[in-house]
């Protein structure tokens, strides 16, 4: 194996512009020269093999979400689901699953498409900023919904939403921390009042009525609520505004979509991979991908690169919504795996069936900007119109 790469092994390089909009060739050089490398200034395993990504979110006994278990500090608003093992997790785990159980999914589903076809409705031969004018209202709408409460602000909302995503890669931006914490805080805010205001239906009102009787770590369930919420839409938002540009970049794949609904969906979930890293602490010296890693080291999983690996994907930078066999990592796996990937998949089923069916195909009218966030990728700003043609766009990473 060469250890020529023409991209530094550096998790410094996912955040290079031309990475940010395209993460593919570094992706593929990485798994080419050294596929599991030491990133030493965050002491940390970086790996970008789907079996051994998958072989840590398997192993919960070698490899923890929980980083006090190897003896770091971890802020009270950060003490949420995704970042606790059991047995904090499965109290919290199990009464937020039951609450989304609970939902009547179908009629869910139903006024998702109603609003689909409301904001989409006009739009032929329109110029639109996709992210703000359809992505970010349509997902707000559908993670309120489904939690049961009435929608924010989406000014106030995308003015805070961005400094959260920016703590994601706070490891090598600290300064983005004390606006990340900040912003939690605000929206903390807007949680608590959700706790008493909500509608009847809706996850909000299935866990007050719980508490009455059942005893969970407030503060857990609380930053959990928060990360349901932002999650719900923030991820989402990125998987709809990464998916059309995926279908710009890949002419003539979008009217095709009806006919691949299901297999579509995760396939863009696969090749966008808006959630590009995990990570986890080494709680046992072990031997993993050929590699030793000790107790108390970290170790990074590249998701998207391992959504891209050729050992387990034909072809794998290809855009195939019929892609029968697609184990992909985007929305984790085992204990932590996302609580909301049916709501999110209906979504964007929902969404690109109508684009499709209205016969819309979809022309750039200026660069797209991406966000500066490696951790979870995204479109900033997609201008573009419902028109005739399409063609391929190049990029600017302006803030
Ligand atoms: C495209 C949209 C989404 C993507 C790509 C995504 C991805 C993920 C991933 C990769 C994880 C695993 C984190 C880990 O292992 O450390 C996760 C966990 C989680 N997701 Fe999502 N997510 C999306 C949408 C949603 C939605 C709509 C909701 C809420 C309705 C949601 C709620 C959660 C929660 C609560 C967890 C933590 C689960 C746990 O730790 O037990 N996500 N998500």
């Amino acid at each position: 194996m060469s250890t020529e790469s023409p991209f530094p092994h550096s998790l410094r390089t996912l955040l290079w512009p031309e990475t940010l909009r395209n993460p593919a060739p570094v992706y593929s050089a990485w798994r080419e020269t050294d596929p599991f490398f030491w990133f030493d200034e965050l002491g940390t395993w970086v790996l970008t093999r789907h079996a051994d990504c998958a072989e840590v979110l398997r192993r919960l006994d070698l490899f923890s979400s929980d980083w006090r278990r190897v003896g770091e500090r971890l802020p009270d608003e950060l003490i949420m689901l995704q970042s606790v093992d059991p047995p904090d997790h499965p109290p919290v785990r199990r009464l937020l699953a039951a609450a989304y159980r609970a939902q009547d999914h179908a009629a869910l589903a139903g006024r998702t498409a109603e609003r689909v076809r409301r904001r989409l409705a006009g739009l032929g031969g329109a110029e639109v900023e996709f992210v703000h004018e359809v992505a970010i209202p349509l997902t707000v709408e559908t993670i309120c919904d489904l939690l049961g409460v009435d929608p924010p602000d989406l000014d106030w909302l995308t003015s805070v939403s961005p400094s959260v995503v920016d703590t994601m890669d706070g490891g090598l931006r600290p300064e983005v921390m004390p606006a990340g914490i900040a912003a939690r805080a605000e929206i903390d805010a807007v949680i608590a009042h959700w706790m008493t205001d909500h509608r009847p239906d809706g996850m909000f009102a299935f866990v007050a009525e719980k508490l009455r009787t059942v005893d969970v770590d407030r503060r857990l369930l609380l930053n959990s609520l928060r990360s349901t919420f932002h999650a719900g839409f923030e991820s989402s938002a990125r998987l709809l505004a990464l998916s059309l540009l995926a279908f710009i970049d890949n002419p003539d794949t979008l009217q095709n979509f009806p006919e691949n609904p299901d297999s579509g969906v995760e396939e863009l979930i696969r090749y966008t991979s808006q959630v590009q890293v995990l990570a986890r602490a080494c709680l046992t010296d072990t031997e993993i991908g050929g590699r030793k890693v000790r107790a108390g080291e970290g170790v990074t999983l590249i998701i998207g690169a391992a959504n891209r690996d050729p050992a387990v994907f034909a072809d794998p930078d290809a855009l195939r919504l019929d892609r029968a066999h697609n184990p992909h990592l985007g929305f984790g796996r085992g204990l932590h795996a996302c609580l909301g990937a049916g709501v999110a998949s209906a979504q964007t089923r929902a969404l690109f069936t109508e684009l499709a069916r209205a016969g819309h195909t979809v022309r750039p009218h200026a660069a797209p900007v991406m966000w500066d966030s490696g951790t979870l990728r995204g479109v900033r700003s997609l201008p573009v119109t419902f028109a005739q043609e399409v063609v391929p766009c190049a990029t600017s990473t302006d803030r």
